[in-house]
């Protein structure tokens, strides 16, 4: 597929241009020489977006007002684009709010690309869809494993995502639109931080560490742009999908000891792994006695979802995608303390 077709360079549809990823692929791509449209929200934070790039960058890219849930406004917007990278979604608020911005965009998106003949749609996904509940402690978690089949169960995000890619294989078996879907592990950065909820639960000033001894599937923003953006590039990968994580994946234990060494205070209650499961035992077995007006938080099935401990692999983005994460743990976590987050 290459950075151009023909003598043209390739021109891209890219959503969520301004928010963590999105930004960093935005960059990448118009590095590549890309024509890059960014379709943004009228309140989007533009002018950020192009400070952020630079000038010289910018020229090459240009951005479109739209709204994702109107179908009509997302045909014009796909129109002679060679690959829509679709980063854009809602992260947090009601399960309705994510539906809305993460699922409904998904579709118009696609049946917009599938009519207008877009040569691949890049889905960005999220590697806590799988069903990782059911994997045995120490496990590999690769591209094989299942979709979580009972998403309802784990948070409104997960179960938002796991329905975005639930609509967007239906539409691209339907439609026949070559799809190509991205999984990144927690994505970390300037701005984000390292602080995960797979290492622990912030509850005011107090972190509840769960766990301690399993890896963190942490990508740094990056990385996890470089391997969105040779989603869009790579010959023959139609049809195929990607778990991005970083090689030298740390526990999280080891996490809150760089954020030790790099001055940073918590007041830190660590819940030993075998205790995990007897606390969400207790917050359910609370939540039900006082009718849900304590809210069960921490269920069984989310414990065994979020702090198992996992392998993780990404040898088929090395393989396929030709993806190396060039930005050590290391390094990442000194740039990101560095930048202040
Ligand atoms: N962060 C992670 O750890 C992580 C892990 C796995 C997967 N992902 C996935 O990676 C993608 C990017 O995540 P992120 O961390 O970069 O999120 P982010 O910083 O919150 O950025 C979200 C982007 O989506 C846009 N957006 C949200 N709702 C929209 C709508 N209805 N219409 C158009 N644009 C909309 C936002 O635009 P505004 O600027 O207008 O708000 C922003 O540009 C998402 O698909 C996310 O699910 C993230």
């Amino acid at each position: 597929m290459g950075t151009r077709t023909g003598n043209r360079a390739m021109q891209v549809l890219l959503t969520g241009a301004t928010g963590f990823l999105g930004r960093r692929v935005l960059r990448q791509l118009l590095d590549e020489g890309c024509a890059v449209r960014c379709a943004v929200r009228p309140g989007s934070d533009v002018q950020s977006l192009r400070d952020f790039v630079g000038l010289r960058r910018w020229s090459r890219a240009e951005t479109v007002n739209v709204q994702l849930a109107n179908p009509e406004q997302c045909e014009g917007l796909v129109q002679d684009c060679d690959v829509v990278y679709h980063a854009a979604a809602a992260l947090s608020g009601s399960a309705s709010n994510l539906v809305m911005n993460s699922v409904v965009p998904t579709r118009n998106l696609m049946n917009a690309a599938s009519e207008q003949g877009v040569g691949r749609f890049v889905l960005v996904s999220s590697l806590g869809i799988y069903g990782s509940q059911e994997l045995r402690r120490n496990s590999l978690l690769d591209e094989k494993c299942p979709i979580d089949p009972a998403g309802h169960l784990r948070d409104p995000y997960t179960y938002s995502k796991i329905l975005q890619e639930e609509v967007a294989r239906e539409i691209s078996q339907e439609s026949g639109l070559p799809m190509v879907v991205v999984r990144p592990g927690v994505i970390f950065g300037d701005e984000r931080g390292a602080m995960s909820h797979r290492v622990g639960l912030q509850l005011g000033g107090l972190l509840l560490r769960m766990g301690g001894g399993q890896r963190v599937p942490f990508t740094y923003v990056e990385n996890c742009a470089e391997a969105v953006k040779l989603a869009g590039f790579k010959e023959g990968i139609d049809g195929q999908v990607f778990n991005v994580v970083d090689d030298d994946l740390p526990t999280g234990r080891q996490v809150l000891r760089k954020y030790r060494k790099a001055g940073r205070k918590f007041r830190v209650i660590g819940i030993p792994q075998v205790a995990t499961n007897w606390l969400a035992r207790f917050n359910e077995w609370y939540s039900e006695r006082t009718e849900q007006q304590i809210p069960a938080v921490l269920t069984r099935y989310r414990v065994q979802a979020m702090w198992k401990p996992l392998q993780y692999s990404n040898s088929r983005a090395k393989e396929m995608l030709g993806w190396h994460p060039s930005t050590s743990f290391d390094e990442a976590f000194e740039k990101t303390m560095a930048s202040g987050a």
